[in-house]
């Protein structure tokens, strides 16, 4: 049974072969798709074959699926261009006869308004239009995506959101990847599953455990949408990024994110682990 995960060399994908790795798949039953063999070196003395594979060069991707049977494609992240690559990706499974495909995608792709969604939709959608066997795993967001905000709360004692009293159920990414490791040693098809921690936090919430973490008070700032585009405007965002920001504020203020389902410690059989345990990690 050969295994295969696209962007091994990115955060998620390599976690996702060490999971598969720490759960029993030999090593020779692992190949690490990666478009910088030069970065894949770790990979290789694993004993994991590595192989080229870029989104932007369909030709060349069939013949790296050689012999495949089951693949993770860990979503792109060249926004804009995820669609496209992702079909290439969906269009070489195919020539190349794999039997499964595993796609991470995000909560509610059909419907939401964060700005992330449409593209994992179009992927859906050509996953379905394919005929092929698959699985969807719609990933709520990374407990890691806050450190930044701790990194600066840490100096500013706040925490600026847009978000209103929305909540967030994150996971911690490497969870995300050992749910994504056991579907792909599984055998299941035709699943959509929503992953998310057990907890959905509201940001009160997570500046009190800002506030554990870094050991100095912080609170959470509520700004309007036009606030807080003004402020990082002012901080040197561009509005394309500002854009990004706000829409995501506003997806999660519409509790798009807040949705508890219990797939992912089910796939992983314990409880998720909160956000203040990664924070404390680093804080
Ligand atoms: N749920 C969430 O909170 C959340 C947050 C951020 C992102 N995401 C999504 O989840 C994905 C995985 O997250 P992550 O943290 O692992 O992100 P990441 O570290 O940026 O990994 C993305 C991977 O995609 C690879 N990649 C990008 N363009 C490619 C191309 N043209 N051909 C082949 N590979 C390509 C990258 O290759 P290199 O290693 O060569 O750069 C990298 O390995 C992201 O790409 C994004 O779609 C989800």
């Amino acid at each position: 049974m050969t295994l295969a995960v696209t962007g091994a060399t990115g955060h998620l994908g390599g976690l996702v072969v060490e999971h598969l790795l720490r759960r029993g798949t030999p090593a020779d039953q692992i190949v690490a798709l990666v478009r910088r063999p030069d970065a894949a070196d770790g990979l290789a003395a694993k004993g994991v074959t590595v192989r080229v594979f870029d989104y932007n060069q369909p030709d060349e991707l069939p013949s790296a699926l050689a012999g495949v049977d089951s693949l993770l494609l860990v979503s792109g992240n060249e926004f804009g261009k995820r669609a496209q690559q992702h079909q290439a990706v969906i269009d070489a499974a195919k020539t190349a006869g794999v039997g499964r495909l595993v796609y991470t995608s995000a909560p509610g792709a059909d419907t939401s308004i964060n700005p992330v969604a449409p593209e994992h939709w179009a992927t859906e959608q050509a996953l379905a239009a394919s005929g092929l066997a698959h699985v969807i795993l719609r990933n709520n967001w990374y407990h890691e995506n806050y450190l930044a905000d701790l990194g600066a709360a840490a100096q500013t004692g706040e925490i600026l959101t847009a978000a209103g009293q929305g909540r967030v159920a994150s996971a911690a990414r490497t969870e995300l990847a050992e749910a994504a490791a056991v579907v792909l040693a599984g055998s299941q098809v035709g699943q959509t599953l929503t992953l998310t921690g057990d907890v959905a936090w509201s940001f009160d919430e997570l500046a009190a455990d800002f506030a554990t973490a870094l050991g100095r008070p912080v609170v959470a700032r509520h700004v309007s949408a036009a606030e807080k585009s003004d402020v990082l405007a002012a901080a040197g965002l561009d509005a394309g990024v500002i854009g990004f920001i706000l829409g995501v504020d506003a997806a999660i203020a519409a509790g798009e994110l807040a949705g508890v389902t219990g797939d992912l410690s089910a796939l992983l059989g314990r409880p998720t682990s909160p956000i203040l345990e990664t924070l404390r990690a680093v804080g």
